[in-house]
């Protein structure tokens, strides 16, 4: 997800999650009190809207929707964008970022928005809500975020998908077919036929809409995005701006060929499924990395490319953290010294004191942070 928004920080602001981080460790006073507002009244939050799981219903192979009722201060939102949802999961309260994969026009219709997650068989948080919620429950939304939107004006479009993917595109394709006639080719990139999520829809939309065409692509018979298939299914690929959102090898491999075909950078667009992992360069040397507030220190070498969320954890420390994918901004702390790598923006920090997203950040030199 490419969407990351500033956070403007005042003076006043930082004065604010001084205090509250240090009277009641946690970085909002209201947040702290929540869990036993909750118990008096359920549907309250402080940190986004309490909203009902109506129900789970498989997809296809391992992908579940959530359908969800969201509590009546929510915001509304744009197709392609994304949501945090929060839940209380045997004991402990855990935050994932999904995109929202039905359209703007249905919940405007049915007060209802679904989000669409695999069921990763190694994965900590995405089976446990899809046990958790079978019989529906309360959830916390965040408001929607995120700038993978339909581009505005009427130009052509090219959106590629890859897997999981799909999500935003299923939410901008039913957009569309109810109020546009735009120009739009959808390359769906799919394992194999008995694994392709959302076909009836996707096939239903594309009969009704000539507009809206839709090309299913076998990648274990065609395989993966290459030259060939943008020129074959697109011919006037140049000619279109071009959304692309899947796994992070192919967004990389396939912005690299758009750009060789000519579209300049900013008829690309693009959304990470996930963080993007942009590699350090190696340097082999161990990182010693002081965790201040809590007296523990550890090693790292930059080959582990570990997040220093995760290298926090690994010393059993339970820094506060929502998405882990560089966008809730929960797990900012302040570091103390040393150099950290970005792997959103592939930046390397400055060695003195500042605020850092520990999720996203990979020691790159000796540490000293505030945790
Ligand atoms: S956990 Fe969300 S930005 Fe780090």
């Amino acid at each position: 997800m490419n969407g990351q928004i500033a956070q403007p920080e005042t003076t006043l602001s930082r004065f604010h999650t001084w205090l509250a981080q240090s009277l009641v460790n946690n970085n909002e006073f209201f947040a702290y009190f929540e869990p036993f507002i909750r118990l008096a009244m359920p549907a309250w939050s402080t940190v986004g809207v309490r909203s009902r799981v109506m129900k789970v219903h498989s997809e296809t192979g391992d992908v579940y929707s959530l359908v969800i009722r969201p509590g009546r201060r929510w915001k509304n939102f744009s197709a392609g964008q994304h949501v945090q949802i929060s839940a209380e999961l045997n004991g402990t309260l855990y935050t994932r970022t999904f995109s929202i994969s039905t359209s703007p026009d249905y919940f405007r219709k049915t007060g209802l928005i679904e989000l669409s997650i695999r069921s990763k068989p190694d994965g900590r948080v995405t089976p446990m809500l899809k046990e958790h919620f079978a019989k529906g429950g309360v959830c916390t939304l965040s408001d929607a975020g995120g700038d993978f939107l339909l581009p505005e004006g009427n130009e052509p479009l090219l959106l590629i998908a890859g897997g999981s993917g799909i999500t935003p595109f299923r939410s901008m394709m039913n957009q569309l077919s109810s109020n546009s006639l735009r120009d739009v080719h959808l390359l769906f990139y799919i394992r194999n036929s008995s694994n392709a999520l959302f076909r009836q829809e996707l096939d239903r939309i594309a009969e009704l809409h000539p507009n809206l065409k839709v090309t299913f692509i076998n990648t274990e018979a065609e395989g993966q995005v290459c030259e060939e298939h943008l020129l074959r299914y697109c011919p006037d690929v140049a000619d279109r701006i071009a959304m692309v959102c899947g796994p992070t090898p192919m967004i990389q491999g396939t912005r690299n060929l758009l750009s060789e075909l000519g579209l300049p950078a900013d008829q690309i667009r693009f959304e990470y499924f996930g963080a993007a992992p942009i590699e350090m360069e190696m340097t082999g040397e161990k990182s010693f990395v002081r965790f201040k507030t809590s007296g523990i220190a550890t090693t790292t070498t930059p080959d582990e490319q570990m997040s220093l969320l995760d290298l926090a954890e690994k010393q059993g420390l339970t820094p506060q953290h929502g998405c882990r994918i560089g966008v809730c901004y929960q797990c900012v702390c302040t570091k103390e010294s040393g150099v950290v790598f970005n792997t959103r923006t592939g930046q390397y920090s400055d060695t003195g004191k500042e605020d850092i997203q520990l999720c996203i950040s990979v020691a790159a030199s000796d540490l000293e942070l505030n945790i």
